[in-house]
C-alpha cells in the first residue's frame, strides 16, 4: 500500500452548544460516530463562534461548551482517538472565515434555507453572521481538508455551499481545498418526538424529548405520556404509517436492546401499550444510566475536561495553520515573518 492509500480519510463535524443532548442526537449520530476513528481521522468541535449568530447568555454559553463536550465524551467520544476541540480556540476558523466570506456570493447566502428560517425566528436580530454563517462553517470543513462530513439532512445545503466554495478556490488558485462530501451514515435511527411521533425528537419541544441528562423518574414520567396510536386494535405492532408513535416506541426499544422488530413484537404478544411503554422507558433508563454518570463524573472534574480541549485545540490548530497558509500565499497576502 502507498502512503497516500494509508492515511485515514479525515472526518470533522461541528456542534453547536446550544442545548444538551437527546436520545435522537445520540442514537442517531453520535453513537454511531464513537465507532469511527479506527476508519477515520475524526475531528469534532463544539461551534460556539455559530452560536452567537442567535443572542445567548453568556454565562450559559460558557456552560453548555463544556458540558455539552462531556456528553460527548460520555457517549463514546474518545479524545484519546478523536479531536474534541472548542472552535474558538483554533483561531483559524475565524480567519479562513472571513476570507471564504470574499469567495462566496450575496445570492448563494441569500438562498440558504436556514438563514431563512432563522431570520423569520429572530426578526429582531438579523445580524451579518446568521447572513454568513456557511462562509465560517466552509472555513471549518475546509481547514481540515476533510473528506467526510457526517450530518443531518437540514445541513446538507451547507455542505453543498462549502463544495462549491472549495470548487470556487482550487479553479482560481490550483488545488487548494479537498472537496468534502457529506456523510449519511448506513445505520443510524431516525428518533421522533414522544409527545408527536411526526415530527424529530427536538429540544424545542421538551415532553417529547428524551435528554441523556434527565433523571430516571422524569424518563420513565415521558414515556408513561408517549403518545401511541388512537387505532382499536391497540396492539404492539411495526406499522409506521398507520401506528407512527408505536413504530417510533420500536426503534428506540429496537436500538437501545438490540432486539428486532418481530422480537419486540412477540415479547409484547397480547400486551397491551400499558405495559409496553413503561417497558420501553425502563430499557431506555438503564442504556443511558451510565452516559449519565459518566458525564456528571466528567463535568465536576474541570481540570480534566480542559486538558481535553486543550489538547484537543492544539492538534486541531497544528493542521489548520498549515491550510491557512497555504491559503494567504495563494491570495496574496505577504508571509508573516515572525
Ligand atoms: N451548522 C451546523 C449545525 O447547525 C454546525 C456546524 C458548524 C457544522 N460548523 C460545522 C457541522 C462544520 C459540520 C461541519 O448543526
Amino acid at each position: 500500500m502507498d502512503n497516500a492509500s494509508e492515511k485515514k480519510k479525515v472526518m470533522l463535524s461541528g456542534i453547536q452548544p446550544s442545548g444538551d443532548l437527546h436520545l435522537g442526537n445520540y442514537l442517531g449520530a453520535v453513537k454511531n460516530w464513537a465507532e469511527l476513528p479506527d476508519q477515520f481521522d475524526c475531528y469534532y468541535f463544539m461551534a460556539d463562534l455559530h452560536t452567537i449568530t442567535v443572542r445567548q447568555e453568556p454565562k450559559e454559553l460558557r456552560r453548555r461548551s463544556t458540558t455539552q463536550l462531556a456528553q460527548y465524551i460520555a457517549c463514546g467520544l474518545d479524545p484519546e482517538k478523536n479531536t474534541l476541540f472548542l472552535q474558538s480556540h483554533v483561531h483559524e476558523h475565524a480567519e479562513l472565515g472571513w476570507i471564504l466570506n470574499c469567495y462566496t456570493m450575496f445570492g448563494e447566502l441569500s438562498r440558504m434555507t436556514q438563514f431563512k428560517d432563522k431570520s423569520a425566528k429572530h426578526a429582531d436580530n438579523i445580524n451579518g453572521g446568521l447572513f454568513t454563517y456557511p462562509a465560517l462553517m466552509a472555513a471549518d470543513i475546509l481547514l481540515y481538508q476533510a473528506d467526510y462530513v457526517p450530518v443531518g439532512e437540514d445541513q446538507k445545503q451547507h455542505c453543498e455551499l462549502t463544495r462549491n466554495i472549495a470548487i470556487r478556490f482550487n479553479n482560481l488558485y490550483g488545488e487548494t481545498f479537498k472537496v468534502p462530501e457529506p456523510y449519511i451514515p448506513k445505520v443510524g435511527a431516525r428518533i421522533m418526538s414522544l409527545s408527536n411521533p411526526a415530527s424529530k425528537m427536538s429540544k424545542s419541544d421538551p415532553q417529547g424529548c428524551v435528554f441523556l441528562m434527565d433523571s430516571p423518574e422524569e424518563l420513565a414520567r415521558k414515556f408513561k405520556r408517549a403518545v401511541t396510536d388512537s387505532d382499536t386494535e391497540r396492539c404492539v405492532r411495526f406499522d409506521p404509517e398507520n401506528k407512527p408513535g408505536v413504530a417510533n416506541l420500536m426503534n428506540i426499544y429496537s436500538s437501545v436492546t438490540g432486539k428486532s422488530y418481530s422480537e419486540i413484537e412477540a415479547e409484547f404478544d397480547g400486551k397491551g401499550y400499558g405495559v409496553f411503554k413503561p417497558q420501553v422507558g425502563e430499557a431506555v433508563i438503564e442504556s443511558l444510566r451510565p452516559i449519565r454518570e459518566e458525564a456528571e463524573h466528567i463535568i465536576a472534574d474541570k481540570a480534566y475536561l480542559q486538558e481535553v480541549y486543550t489538547q484537543g485545540a492544539q492538534k486541531a490548530s497544528a493542521v489548520a495553520r498549515r491550510t491557512l497558509r497555504k491559503v494567504y500565499k495563494k491570495i496574496g497576502l505577504v508571509e508573516k515573518p515572525f
